[in-house]
């Protein structure tokens, strides 16, 4: 990309209780910390190693609250359903169909659905690659992951936002910085990025080697890693051009 583009994105709270149905400033808190963590306007940009400052990459995507519809009408990005169901499965993927409790997506090739619900076994999120079904495409975040404090109840290991930064990573097409498996022969696909076996979680302490990713170790601080949001701070330069590539690309409706 020469250019800075922009991702329209609704927003479907699925609420079953009020404390589910999540505020517009609690959103807006979270679009900004999209808008930061992927053009590298982040505070915490200074905690990324300064070995590692030389990778890190503004990706040149912004997001925006869809301002048009479906329908050609004015909207405020966020659309608000009352639902009879307690918990969403991820297995099921039942909060993106409205036949079954949940809101069926906007159009995807014109925006970036991301719906907000109760998912049921602990998970903070999950995203569809591009290429997916058109009517399962999109990110689902848990109502408690999204943005950041006071209303996120995550407490301190998820509550600054990452989560949808990552799912939005995947939905453009980002792998885990681990590859698929938990072995040195899967990789990332991304070229900056060190080889990693598998997933950090928590955050770790100073350079972490493995598959033989000397001299610098795992890039724990990466946002396709699985560390808390307070430890994860970047993006790389290979991750920037693979976003420019998918936006350019299978993804490039969502722009024009
Ligand atoms: N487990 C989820 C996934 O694989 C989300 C991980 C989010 N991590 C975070 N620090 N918020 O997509
Ligand atoms: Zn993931
Ligand atoms: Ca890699």
């Amino acid at each position: 990309l020469t250019e800075v583009v922009t991702i329209p994105v609704v927003f479907h709270v699925v609420y079953n209780t009020s404390s589910e149905n999540i505020s517009d400033e609690q959103i807006l808190s979270q679009l900004q910390i999209l808008n930061n963590d992927f053009r590298r306007l982040n505070a915490d940009t200074v905690n990324t190693p300064s070995y590692f400052q030389p990778y890190a990459a503004d990706t040149r995507v912004e997001f925006c609250l869809a301002a048009i519809d479906p329908n050609g009408d004015p909207t405020t990005g966020i659309t608000r359903t009352q639902t009879s169901k307690t918990s969403f499965s991820y297995i099921k993927d039942e909060v993106k169909s409205d036949s079954e409790g949940g809101v069926d997506n906007w159009d995807p090739t014109q925006y970036l659905n991301v719906w907000i619900c109760n998912i049921s076994n602990n998970i903070l999120g999950y995203a569809t690659f591009p290429g997916a079904p058109a009517n399962t495409d999109g990110v689902v975040i848990h109502y408690n992951a999204v943005g950041s404090p006071p209303a996120n109840r995550y407490e301190w290991s998820y509550n600054l936002g990452r989560t949808a930064t990552h799912e939005i990573g995947h939905w453009l097409g980002l792998n885990h910085i681990w590859g698929a498996g938990s072995t040195c022969n899967d990789s990332d696909e991304i070229e900056d990025t060190p080889n990693q076996l598998e997933e950090s979680v928590d955050c770790p302490e100073g350079i972490v080697v493995s598959c033989d990713n000397e001299p610098y170790g795992n890039m724990y601080q990466n946002f396709m890693d699985y560390t808390n949001d307070a430890c994860m701070n970047m993006f790389t330069q290979g991750q920037a051009a693979y976003i420019n590539a998918v936006v350019n690309s299978s993804r490039n409706s969502v722009i024009n």
